[in-house]
């Protein structure tokens, strides 16, 4: 659509959890002129409702070299070592720097050293955390409250469209649809020859995921059809241990942290058996794959719905101080950790590729940066290791704001002029109706979800391709598709980024990390230790 306003700025940030506030700030700090957009409020993202924490090797006899043999292991081949190695290194002091914007973190009550504990994959006690199980919402609060301070201009409830690009492809700025927000309203632009991609997640792909509902892959999208690079599509995390609220429960689900297992609880079935002893050597605190794989076996095995995660032992008081939050999201839901063991199944939760980057946090367009779970920099590999995501978030935001900060210093990142753009033609890119989202939810779990195979994944596409065919035949018979605006543009988003994570996982034929297939049950080093990259036609292809 046509711009009906627009703004310009040396950089514009798309996106406000731990990643967009962590690059706003810093490229402000440095001088430059910084709009952060984002699809709600400033808070509503994916960071406030991580639990666990942030791993950094700050505890007495870690080491970032330690960390960095738990990331590799944990990504099963395919992480990019360089890009883990500046994770884990430049990682405690970007949370310390984290500390000084206001974070405050849980305290040893005897040292007053940050209190650190253990999740899975981890071979140290290495997560520092906040609010026992509010780490994501402290960090959240920490940074709107600094983005506030400092007075940089955000707009709210704007869902980011499509890349504008000058004439020699570079990054001109991007288009928004604004909803509410005065003097903004509809659809606009904001001008700047440097765009932040910190859009978050696409969990809102399947029926049920930790992610809340703004998490729709419009960043994965949007770089698409920019026709940036974006990787490892396949890897989607699915967390262990979610409240299990029925078989047919959709939308966000309530989290239980690993955390909770790193603490002392013990998965057991619903005979009390711990089915993770003598799976793996970190029994319950396997990596996280190898953890969602044998709780979805079991069910399997035994036709059950769900597993169970016990920690009566911990007492109440433990819970109160420990896990408040999961505390009270179980006895919202009627279930009384403290009592009873809580049933858990996995939902999915992460995704550990996305848009293709360097180690700047630079794309395949340039002048497009991405950071944060839209991006795929190479640290999570096959599959991300708990608790590196607010990490990853904060230090390459970091990174990236200091290759922008450095461009502009040098004269390189000048204001550009949009070249005009030809709106996509309805009749090939139709605009889905809201209601596709569920369709395309139902289609991905039943398809893609944590088991996969070559048929399952052969029906997911054909009945997503379905799904896109019957808009444009919808508009070929009533000359319209559906009304443009946030909920058509996101089921939109979801058609798009669930199609590409379908076809790279037909490609990959093999189970790695927390791709599953059922009919390539093994991991395959000789043809497999390999990416996908996929790019789409520029041109909305
Ligand atoms: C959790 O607290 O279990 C989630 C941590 C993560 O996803 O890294």
């Amino acid at each position: 659509p046509a711009p009906g306003w627009s703004e310009s700025a040396d950089v514009v940030v798309v996106g406000s959890g731990v990643a967009g506030l962590t690059a706003a700030l810093r490229c402000a700090a440095a001088g430059l002129r910084t709009v952060v957009v984002t699809k709600a409020s400033l808070d509503e993202g994916s960071t406030r409702w991580a639990q666990g924490g942030i791993a950094a090797a700050l505890g007495d006899g870690d080491t970032p070299e330690q960390h960095l043999e738990d990331t590799l292991v944990a990504g099963a081949g395919l992480c990019d070592r360089d890009a883990v190695r500046t994770l884990v290194t430049e990682g405690p002091d970007a949370v310390r720097r984290l500390i000084a914007t206001g974070a405050r973190f849980d305290t040893s009550a005897a040292t007053g050293a940050i209190a650190l504990t253990r999740e899975g994959g981890h071979h140290r006690s290495r997560i520092a955390h906040a609010g026992g199980d509010a780490t994501g919402a402290e960090v959240s609060r920490a940074l709107v409250a600094a983005v506030r301070e400092r007075g940089i201009p955000t707009v709210r409830n704007a869902l980011v469209l499509d890349l504008l690009t000058d004439g020699a492809g570079r990054t001109a700025g991007v288009t928004l649809h604004v909803m509410g927000e005065g003097q903004h309203d509809g659809v606009g632009a904001v001008h700047a020859p440097a765009v932040v991609l910190a859009t978050g997640g696409m969990g809102q792909v399947f029926s049920a995921t930790t992610n809340p509902s703004v998490s729709t892959g419009d960043g994965v999208a949007l770089a698409l059809r920019a026709g940036a690079e974006v990787s490892d599509l396949e890897f989607v995390q699915f967390h262990p241990t979610v409240l299990f609220l029925g078989a047919d429960a959709e939308g966000q689900q309530p989290l239980v942290s690993e955390a909770v297992r790193g603490e002392g609880a013990h998965l057991v079935d619903a005979g009390g058996v711990r089915f993770m002893t003598g799976q793996h050597e970190l029994g319950e605190l396997a990596p996280r794959d190898i953890v969602a794989k044998a709780i979805t076996r079991r069910m399997q095995e035994q036709g059950a719905e769900h597993m169970y995660l016990d920690a009566r032992h911990f007492g109440a008081a433990m819970w109160e101080r420990r896990f408040p939050t999961i505390l009270a999201a179980c006895r919202a839901h009627g279930i009384d950790p403290v009592t009873e063991p809580v049933p858990v199944a996995p939902a999915a939760h992460y995704a550990s590729g996305g848009v293709r980057t360097d180690r700047r946090g630079r794309t395949t367009v340039p002048g497009l940066y991405a950071c944060g779970e839209v991006a795929c920099t190479g640290v999570h590999g096959a599959n991300r290791l708990a608790s590196n995501s607010l990490l990853e978030g904060l230090v390459y935001a970091e990174r990236i704001a200091d290759d922008i900060a450095a461009l502009h210093a040098e004269g390189a990142l000048r204001a550009r002029v949009p070249a005009p753009t030809a709106p996509p033609e309805p009749a090939e890119h139709p605009l889905l109706a809201p209601e596709a989202r569920f369709a395309v939810q139902r289609i991905m779990t039943e398809g893609a979800g944590v088991l996969r195979s070559a048929a399952s994944l052969e029906r997911a596409a054909a009945r997503l391709g379905q799904l896109d065919e019957d808009a444009r035949n919808a508009f070929r018979e009533h000359g319209k598709t559906a009304e443009p605006g946030v909920d058509s543009w996101e089921a939109t988003n979801l058609l798009c980024v669930a199609r590409v994570l379908v076809a790279a996982a037909r490609e990959r034929s093999e189970t790695r990390g927390c791709h599953w297939r059922l009919d390539h049950p093994e991991r395959d080093d000789t043809g497999w230790r390999r990416h996908i990259v996929v790019t789409l036609n520029p041109d909305r292809g």
